[in-house]
């Protein structure tokens, strides 16, 4: 079984390569899935480059990963709500990046036909992400207007859609050059980070800032947006000034998550909430794609996912 795998920490052309590895054994609640896509995250770049090797340990050959859809091929015994044969979405810890996967079941769950390969391997941590905030982080606490900032990007444009599903008032910022993407996702207000003055434009008007910006890139602008007491929420670091009173927070996964349950309400807002899921760049099966995706998602990337795709036999 061909898997993509990274030997060492270091740039893509140097660690990552390709390796012949034994199907993993199975138990009765593990589903075994032939990967037909899955999506290289700027995460799986974080981790290639060994940022964050003084709090998680690899094992190498170390294969990368947590985003992919397939077909199953084989069902555990206690899992109930797949089948041999069934289109899926899966999140794993880690090891999409091959042509086999051996996942728990709850983290495995059917794909309607509507979404392709592409998009379900792209959506699934930027969709958890997504959904994970606004039902669980926040829940009722989440208020009426919600400033996204990087709404471009994979997990801010969907954190639009849903939120103005959930019938929020939705501002949201990006570059200049991706305004129309970021406008046809339906926001009340856009404002360029690279043009406009964003911390007076929305100041003091926003009861949740969430910034999904590649490396929280945008404190000093939501902290103004934020009105006293409302909610700031990052994906990377906190801001150092937490003077204005505000509910902080760095959203991590967490256990309490259900994948399950993310992963099904994916299916139905695919549908009731016109999700979609950028792709930016599809590649072919093949080392070269995932170095190549790797060094395309080093710098500023157009917006969308890079998804690494097998061909149907
Ligand atoms: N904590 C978690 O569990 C978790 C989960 C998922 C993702 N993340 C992290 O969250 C971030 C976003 O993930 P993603 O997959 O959505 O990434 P993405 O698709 O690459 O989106 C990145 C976003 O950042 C914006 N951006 C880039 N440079 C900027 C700058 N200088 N100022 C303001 N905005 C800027 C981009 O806007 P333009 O392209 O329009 O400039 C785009 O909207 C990544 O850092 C990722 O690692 C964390």
């Amino acid at each position: 079984m061909k898997r993509f795998a990274m030997k060492e920490y270091g740039s893509a052309k140097e660690v990552l390569t390709e390796i012949e590895a034994a199907p993993r054994e199975m138990d009765e609640t593990h589903v075994r899935v032939k990967t037909m896509a899955f999506g290289v995250n700027p995460y799986d770049v974080s981790l290639r480059q060994g940022q964050m090797s003084s709090f998680r340990t690899l094992k190498f050959p170390y294969v990368l990963g947590n985003d992919g859809a397939g077909i199953v091929t084989e069902v555990g015994s206690q899992v109930d709500h797949v089948a041999v044969g069934d289109q899926v979405i899966l999140h794993a810890v880690g090891g999409t990046y091959g042509e086999e996967i051996v996942v728990p079941g709850s983290k495995v769950a059917k794909k309607i036909p509507a979404i392709s390969w592409a998009e379900a391997a792209g959506g699934v941590t930027p969709w958890l992400t997504a959904y994970n905030i606004v039902t669980h982080t926040l829940a009722d606490k989440i208020g009426e207007t919600i400033l996204v900032q990087g709404a471009s990007g994979a997990v801010g444009s969907l954190l639009v859609r849903l939120l103005k599903y959930r019938g929020k008032t939705v501002y949201a910022t990006a570059s200049k050059k991706n305004e129309e993407l970021v406008r046809s996702l339906g926001v009340d207000e856009f404002a360029a980070y690279d043009q406009d003055d964003v911390g007076e434009r929305f100041k003091e008007q926003i009861d949740t800032v969430i910034d999904a910006t590649k490396g929280s890139r945008t404190a000093e602008s939501g902290l103004m947006a934020m009105k006293a007491g409302g909610n700031y929420v990052v994906l990377n670091d906190l801001p150092e000034d937490q003077s204005k009173p505000g509910n902080y927070q760095h959203y991590a996964p967490s256990k309490e998550y259900s994948d399950l349950e993310a992963l099904n309400a994916f299916n139905q807002l695919y549908q009731e909430a016109d999700l979609h899921v950028t792709i930016a760049q599809k590649y072919p099966f093949t080392l070269e794609s995932v170095i190549e995706a790797h060094e395309a998602l080093e710098g500023h990337p157009p917006a969308g996912k890079f998804i690494v795709e097998r061909e149907e036999d």
